[in-house]
């Protein structure tokens, strides 16, 4: 049910929308949205000051309504509404009957629709209502997820009920268990189930078939010689078909993409994919998409996870709530494991007005569906039940842990559960830490070494590391580690040598990891920048996008990206420069230069004279994983770096050079073509060059943007966390030379140009075209 929805924000003037919908990603952006008067008690802070940004300064709060009609044929036996999420509080009407309604807005859902509604014509509406001070980062508001109403006849096979898990995989024999039932009384006939399992080529691998039990359930064990296991490097996708039959006759019919994989996770092995260790190369990341909100689209989700694999990472936490079910399906088919997150926070509010209002009537039905409907995704390897929850001190949070770990454990036996604790002495003293498959620790390496005495576990994940934090293209002199930068252009350096007071650097989780074999891994904050908690600019304006990403909030890889390359890619060399080397004002000034590498030595030239080789130094904090050269004095001209392996032979080399004048757009498509379904996106990267192609890394030229043919222009995002420019307007400025612009796909087929000029100066202008089919 995705076209012809009407929505409206006070019931009155309506206009009509494409769900996914998220209504306050145009903005305008304004501190008066979200304004608010607190003490951040997470960051350490007692006293309450004014912040501004940390939704997002977007007009997410508030009330929404969606309506819609559907015209059936005639009265249907079955009906179930499901909605992937809805922002927020969202209550159900058909045909003016309150049908169901849930509180969290990022749990799925769903309704038995079948007493509402009739033959003919039946109205759809849902009610939203997003409150202040319930978010700590920016939520979206709407129909930000897919809804789908599904028919059946009198008997039905319910969609969560089907289950398929592998048991164990031992030689070249895997042992899986499969599940699933039906919706509706069968009152008549003799009703069995047929479940089988094809491979990717559509070949049958194994099937059963059984009467139903007295619950109307199906219950089975299959067997599968030389299966293709499922993992990020393979991510191999078997189809379980689900059929159900009455009286010999086919009533209804299902299929759901699976995979075949173990996760373990123990003192002995670490975390183990398939019985190998490996550890966790993770980022976490917040479920906005940036400049498109929280509307959720295929298109955007797998740029977000391509961008990822090539980095080397391999899993993401949803942070931290639970996730769409499109992302998980680009996570099955392109091999990203998950840890798929529930809360963040329990009965103790860590914002006003967020969950905590409705944890105890709530959290066991909102588990139940985070895992009955994402349970049969092969890329989610554990489950989170909460983020540095306020309870950890308590033997009442401890309880709570495990509560709803065995809960998860109930409907899901394959899987382990983790939480993210902050406060590593309190959860160890009361017990926390200790009751949970897997114990989280966000943040504060240094105390890993006293976390692992106290954990029978024998092992322990970085559930939350870094948040060092950049903005792309920014460099500020001297370079400086600090834990409290701040500028007066509300920006911090892109050095990587900036963190926050309770976070670190990536190299110091990295060194742990390096180190102990008992840190599994570690999910870094974050892999994208994200709307809202524009930390460490919590009480500057304008400023309202995190400055955490690997990548900016555009998608625009940061230096970092080059970073966690070096370190995660095993597969390709990184040799990354920085910073850039334009600096008409530095001539003569030491400019520190920085190489990402993977290898052990470099030596660096600036216009031809070498600065020295430098090989990695395990000692040192900053020397380990990256190599720096700290006096180098600035010059225009070129820098060159020559990179070695281990045996000392030359490997690879880079060079960069000062820009000259600005000449024409260079624009790159990340995509070849688009389908012709009016959903599809191709962001277009644009940066402004020199005539040899070198970009200009200062340039903010105002831009404007205009797509012909068969698609439109969706969105425009540079990166800029202070910009207040609207995300949906055709015109913005460059951020450091760059910005991306999203255009859509039409449901025609055809050919979309996307234009781009600079506002004043009439000789830059470029144009890209892509097909659309
Ligand atoms: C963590 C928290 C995240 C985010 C992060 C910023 O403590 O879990 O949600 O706020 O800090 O560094």
């Amino acid at each position: 049910m995705s076209d012809g929805w009407l929505f409206s924000r006070d019931s009155v003037e309506w206009t009509t929308v494409t769900v996914p919908h998220d209504w306050a990603i145009s903005g305008p952006f304004d501190k008066k949205w979200d304004l608010q008067t607190v003490a951040i008690e997470q960051n350490g802070e007692k006293e309450k000051t004014e912040k501004s940004g940390r939704s997002g300064a977007l007009p997410w709060i508030g009330k929404g309504y969606y309506r819609t009609t559907v015209d059936l044929k005639e009265k249907p036996q079955s009906a179930i509404l499901v909605f992937d999420g809805a922002m927020s509080e969202p209550t159900v009407y058909i045909n003016g009957q309150v049908a169901g309604y849930w509180k969290y807005g990022y749990n799925a859902f769903r309704i038995d629709a079948a007493p509402f509604l009739k033959e003919g014509s039946n109205s759809i509406e849902v009610s939203l209502s997003n409150i202040e001070e319930s978010s700590r980062w920016y939520p979206g508001g709407g129909l930000y997820r897919p809804v789908k109403l599904i028919l059946g006849g009198d008997a039905m096979i319910d969609d969560w009920s089907i289950y398929f898990r592998t048991v164990k995989i031992e030689g070249k024999k895997a042992e899986l268990a499969v599940e699933a039932g039906t919706i509706g009384d069968i009152v008549t006939g003799t009703v069995a189930m047929d479940i089988s399992l094809r491979d990717a080529k559509g070949a049958t691998v194994a099937s059963v078939h059984s009467p139903l039990d007295a619950k109307g359930c199906h219950k089975d064990v299959m067997h599968v010689n030389n299966p293709q296991l499922w993992s990020p490097e393979t991510p191999y996708l078997y189809t379980l078909e689900v059929k159900l039959f009455r009286d010999l006759r086919l009533v209804d019919q299902k299929s759901v993409k699976v995979g075949i994989r173990t996760v373990t996770v123990d003192k002995e092995k670490g975390f183990a994919l398939n019985g190998v260790t490996r550890k966790i190369k993770g980022v976490c990341l917040h479920h906005d998409l940036g400049p498109l909100g929280a509307a959720v689209n295929k298109a955007a989700l797998i740029r977000q996870v391509k961008m990822m694999k090539e980095m080397g990472c391999d899993a993401i936490r949803t942070a931290h709530n639970m996730p769409s079910t499109l992302q998980m399906e680009v996570c099955d088919s392109l091999g990203m494991m998950v840890m798929a997150e529930s809360f963040d926070m329990w009965i103790y509010p860590k914002c006003k007005n967020g969950y905590a209002r409705f944890f105890k009537e709530w959290a066991d039905r909102d588990i139940e569906n985070l895992v009955l409907n994402h349970r049969n995704h092969p890329s989610i390897i554990m489950w989170s039940i909460g983020n540095e929850i306020p309870e950890q001190w308590s033997e009442e949070g401890r309880e709570i842990s495990r509560h709803l770990q065995d809960l998860c454990h109930q409907l899901d036996p394959s899987r382990p559960v983790t939480q993210g604790m902050d406060r590593a002495e309190q959860a160890l003293k009361s017990g926390f830490a200790q009751v949970m498959d897997v114990p989280g620790f966000n943040y504060r390496v240094h105390k890993y070494e006293n976390n692992i005495k106290q954990l029978p576990q024998g092992f322990l994940l970085g559930s939350e590391t870094a948040s060092t934090v950049s903005s792309r293209g920014v460099y500020k002199f001297p370079v400086e580690v600090s834990n409290h930068a701040v500028y007066p252009d509300g920006q911090c350096s892109s050095y990587d040598t900036e963190y926050c007071s309770w976070s670190n650097l990536p190299d110091d989780d990295w060194r742990m990891q390096d180190d102990f074999p008992w840190v599994i891994g570690e999910f870094v904050w974050t892999g994208y920048d994200y709307l809202g908690e524009p930390t460490p600019y919590d009480e500057y304006w304008p400023s309202r996008s995190s400055y955490f990403g690997i990548c900016d909030l555009a998608g625009l890889p940061k230096d970092r990206y080059y970073l966690y390359r070096s370190k995660w890619n095993k597969k390709d060399h990184t040799i990354h420069l920085l910073p850039h080397w334009t600096w008409p004002e530095r001539k003569g000034k030491t400019t520190p230069v920085y190489c990402y590498t993977d290898c052990p030595s470099a030596e660096l030239f600036v216009n031809g004279q070498s600065q020295g080789r430098l090989f990695k130094d395990v000692s040192s904090r900053l020397d380990r994983y990256r190599l720096r050269w700290n006096d180098v004095k600035y010059q225009p001209g070129e820098l060159r770096v020559v990179v070695y392996d281990n045996q000392g032979k030359a490997v690879g080399e880079k060079t960069i050079k000062t820009a000259g004048k600005a000449a024409t757009f260079k624009l790159e498509c990340e995509r070849e073509s688009l389908s012709a379904d009016g959903t599809d996106l191709c962001f277009v990267t644009v940066s402004l060059t020199d005539k040899d192609g070198t970009l200009i890394p200062f340039a903010d030229n105002q831009l404007e943007f205009e797509v012909e043919g068969a698609g439109s222009f969706k969105a425009a995002c540079n990166g800029d966390a202070t910009s207040l420019e609207p995300f949906t307007s055709p015109t913005m400025r460059l951020f450091n030379g760059q910005l991306v612009v999203v255009v859509q796909a039409a449901k025609e087929k055809g050919t979309l140009t996307l234009k781009v000029r600079d506002k004043k100066d009439a000789t830059l202008s470029a144009q890209t075209s892509i097909v659309v089919k």
